[in-house]
């Protein structure tokens, strides 16, 4: 890789000095921007894209700069010939654009991040289809790993704009080397003196696993590249709602969450994120006449820019956890450094169920309407089948702490170093300008 340098718009020292000067220098960049976007519009494939430019919510506005941390520099693998042909297909506009040429004003992006079962995301992808709205949106899907089957399903999708990306990164890309295994790295739990072999156990005395870490890589690699490095995305100002392979969503699902997000100001001005089912995943909700408030889900959970800088900035403290889920590692380290409480606004009925049988979650997974093989049918009630949320309900906290939290010591599996600065890389790597070289 090229050498970086630390790019000049991030630099924080300035404004403490003198905050009327980067007023102006602030107002001055943004017209430089939005000029610089009117002129690449102008001549790229984007050019129909002027429900995108949403120049007024980039990272420039106050307060919102992208922190960096002193001294680390980006590092990245070189790719495999695989990672770099997928790197190319991520280049690609979204398809379907042809069938639905135009983005709604408010939409609300959607992410659909998967690995490797097809079974599953047949079942998602049909529901999907039948979501109120969904043309109006853009469905974005990131793969972990290459699986034919799986990007076969994802192309067949005609019901809104797709735009497929593949994590260039992922371990399964790297069948003989980092981020995939290398000869020479330690298993199991091998003594690293004993067998001169390479890496840094977790806290349980587990070295490190590449099926296994591939999660919450994919998952910060997606979520880097998803608000600072997509085309599509980048300049997004309002909600991205994110889902999995093994969620089933509710043909109520989009209304009700942009109403949700519609609402959060009003009726959960402290709320960071929405969420389309209750963080008990156990649980339909509880069907009241009411809004709930509780912490924030791992199904179907949309936030906006702002939250996103405010996790973006604790990149030290996601990538250092000794946790290979990503969920627990927010819950138990990110969201509890972000201050009080971090909860979430979401309806009394669910609009989205986990299924997923074999999430490698260890000890929290009693998930009853999870399926193996076979086909699924979910009779959605009447009642979940439109918009369902009332806008003058009252609202609910639920008060208690419930499920993982600071102080939680992590299931390990995130020991190695070269994990932790690999995840500390995506943080970083569309946040350095490359030196030009010559
Ligand atoms: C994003 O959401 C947060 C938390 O709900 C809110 O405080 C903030 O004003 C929102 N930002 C924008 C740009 O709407
Ligand atoms: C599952 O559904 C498919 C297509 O709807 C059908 O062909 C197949 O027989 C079903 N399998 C089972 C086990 O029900």
């Amino acid at each position: 890789m090229a050498s970086y340098k630390r790019s000049r718009l991030k630099d924080a020292g300035y404004r403490r000095v003198v905050p009327l000067v980067l007023l102006v220098l602030t107002t001055v960049l943004v017209l430089v921007v939005i000029f610089l976007l009117r002129n690449e519009a102008g001549s790229s494939y984007y050019s129909s894209y002027d429900d995108e430019v949403d120049v007024e919510s980039s990272s420039l506005e106050g307060g919102d700069h992208v922190q960096l941390e002193p001294k680390f520099r980006p590092k990245l693998p070189e790719m495999t010939d695989l990672a770099m042909s997928l790197e190319q297909r991520n280049q690609l506009p979204p398809r379907n654009r042809d069938l639905f040429p135009h983005l709604a004003k408010d939409h609300i992006k959607i992410v659909l991040y998967v690995h490797n079962r097809p079974q599953y995301l047949q079942v998602v992808v049909r529901s999907l289809s039948n979501v109120e709205g969904i043309g109006e949106t853009l469905l974005i899907v990131s793969h972990d790993g290459y699986f034919a089957e799986m990007d076969r399903i994802i192309q067949s999708i005609k019901f809104c704009q797709v735009k497929q990306i593949f994590a260039p990164y992922s371990p399964h890309l790297y069948p003989d080397r980092f981020p995939g295994v290398s000869p020479g790295d330690c298993q199991d739990k091998d003594d690293p003196d004993e067998k001169k072999c390479r890496g840094n156990a977790d806290q349980y005395g587990n070295h490190r696993s590449p099926k296994i870490v591939s999660l919450k890589h994919h998952w910060w690699w997606m979520m880097n590249s998803v608000w600072d490095g997509l085309t599509e995305t980048k300049r997004h100002s309002g909600h991205i709602l994110f889902i999995e392979e093994d969620h089933f969503i509710y043909s109520n699902a989009y209304r009700n969450v942009q109403l949700l997000a519609k609402l959060k100001p009003m009726k959960c001005p402290d709320c960071y994120a929405v969420n389309l089912a209750p963080s008990d995943v156990t649980s339909k909700g509880e069907g009241w006449e009411s809004l709930i408030v509780e912490k924030i889900g791992n199904v179907g959970y949309t936030f906006n820019r702002t939250v996103w800088r405010k996790i973006h900035a604790k990149a030290k403290e996601f990538c250092s956890f000794d946790d290979y889920n990503w969920d627990i590692t927010m819950w138990a380290t990110v969201y509890p450094s972000l201050g009080s409480r971090v909860v979430s606004l979401r309806g009394p009925r669910t609009s989205a169920v986990h299924f997923g049988k074999c999430g490698l979650h260890q000890g929290n997974d009693k998930s009853t309407a999870c399926i193996d093989n076979g086909n699924l049918s979910f009779d959605t009630d009447e009642i979940d089948k439109r918009s369902n949320i009332i806008s003058n309900w009252p609202v609910y906290v639920f008060k208690k702490k419930t499920g993982y939290q600071a102080g939680f010591k992590g299931w390990g599996g995130w020991g190695d170093e070269r994990d932790r600065e690999l995840c500390l890389s995506f943080a970083y790597m569309y946040h350095f300008t490359e030196v030009s070289s010559g």
